[in-house]
């Protein structure tokens, strides 16, 4: 059983449920589990890359604990968040015949929780499943919050449904074995929790990052901290028809940037297009006088002093043109009336909705940027 994790109850009435974060959790998770769900079977959905690290230690718990379970692994990376692979892991999961009391656990990053989440989602109309993240992305953002899907040739996320699981279990211990830029990439996202609207936890970041990123407690503060923040907004507004759009600061010029890097990871990864894009939405507020230079210096160092990119020109290869960048900005958003909604700040923690920005000034803004 799990008895000396932090606990985080993310409160959304008959769908409510907890995010267990601890080190060594999966040793524990076979038991934490019995106790659960007295008599379900499971499937572990997960990818070759964390299976070669961590899925040992959770079947070996899983079995000390007697539950029956099946593996289905797919192949690491982006590309398993598909109709193909959504297809084959469905197949999986009938021919182990799982019926609709059993679950279904997601063990890895947020390509295996988002493709797995989908799955429990439509299989007999809807499986229960426990999230398993095994990135700091995935701990921090992906796995709380119900969000689900696949990618299609017209765009990413654009098949899906919201489906929140039954329980997280974030075992803190398994960032261990994950590359530090993937690492860092999670960072930008916790770092925007902060951003948004808690100066004092950007400030409690600013001293302890160190000992988030070599894993000490702060890590599992850190992350305890932000499934909260996370868990709030969803509490507040399930779907995104409103205040859950805050989520996206830095990501209408950071999605813009993964487009037309072609989504090459080798060039830029999600974390890295958030981290220079929370950047630039701050440079933007402090062009029209919302935000001070103080306030855009601070979010620029500290993104700077973890170790990710601040600025476009970091980012290997060229970019283009302002209007190839301006021309993904208009396919990731919706233009209202002739303006674009943006996720603007009057300072740390001070983010707001703002729906009258005029794209022509967002276009000036990035040309100057893209010239220097
Ligand atoms: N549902 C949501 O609300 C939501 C929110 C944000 C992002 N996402 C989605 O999440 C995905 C990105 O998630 P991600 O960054 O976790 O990507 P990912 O799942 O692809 O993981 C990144 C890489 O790290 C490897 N990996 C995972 N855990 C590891 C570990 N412990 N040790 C070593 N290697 C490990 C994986 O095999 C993969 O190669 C995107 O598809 C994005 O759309 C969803
Ligand atoms: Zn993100």
């Amino acid at each position: 059983m799990i008895d000396a994790a932090t606990r985080v109850a993310v409160d959304l009435t008959d769908r409510s449920y907890d995010i267990l974060i601890g080190s060594g959790l999966i040793a524990a998770t076979g038991a934490e589990l019995a106790r659960r769900f007295p008599g379900s079977r499971y499937a572990i959905v997960t990818d070759e890359t964390v299976a070669e690290h961590h899925l040992d230690s959770l079947a070996r718990s899983l079995t000390d604990a007697d539950l029956g379970f099946s593996t289905i692994v797919v192949t690491a990376g982006e590309a398993s968040k598909s109709f193909s692979v959504f297809e084959s892991v469905v197949d999986g999961v009938l021919s182990a015949r799982l019926e609709r009391g059993d679950l279904l656990i997601a063990l890895g990053g947020g390509v295996i929780g988002d493709l797995t989440g989908f799955v429990a989602g439509v299989v007999r109309r809807g499986m229960r499943f426990v999230q398993m993240p095994t990135t700091l992305l995935a701990q921090v953002d992906s796995s709380v919050g119900g969000k689900t899907g696949i990618n299609t040739r017209h765009g990413k996320n654009l098949v899906g449904v919201f489906h929140q699981p039954t329980l997280v279990i974030s075992d803190t211990g398994t960032l261990d074995t994950l590359p530090r830029r993937d690492f860092a990439a999670g960072y930008a996202e916790v770092a925007k929790y902060g951003l948004i609207d808690d100066a004092g936890f950007f400030a409690w970041l600013e001293t302890h990052w160190k000992d988030v990123f070599s894993g000490g407690p702060s890590r599992i503060e850190a992350i305890a901290s932000s499934c909260r923040a996370k868990a709030h907004v969803v509490k507040i507004d399930e779907k995104e028809t409103g205040p859950r759009a805050l989520l996206n600061l830095g990501h209408t010029f950071g999605h813009a940037l993964e487009s037309i890097t072609n989504y090459d990871s080798a060039r830029l990864v999600h974390g890295e297009g958030v981290a220079i894009g929370m950047v630039l939405a701050h440079e933007f507020s402090v062009r029209m006088n919302l935000c001070s230079p103080d306030d855009l210096a601070r979010t620029r160092n500290h993104l700077d002093a973890v170790g990710l990119p601040t600025r476009m020109d970091q980012i290997p290869g060229s970019l283009g043109k302002a209007d190839d960048l301006m021309a993904a900005i208009l396919q990731d958003k919706k233009v209202k009336r002739g303006k674009l909604t943006f996720i603007l700040t009057r300072g740390i923690g001070k983010s707001f909705i703002a729906d009258d920005v005029p794209p022509e000034v967002v276009r000036g803004f990035l040309e100057e940027k893209l010239t220097g």
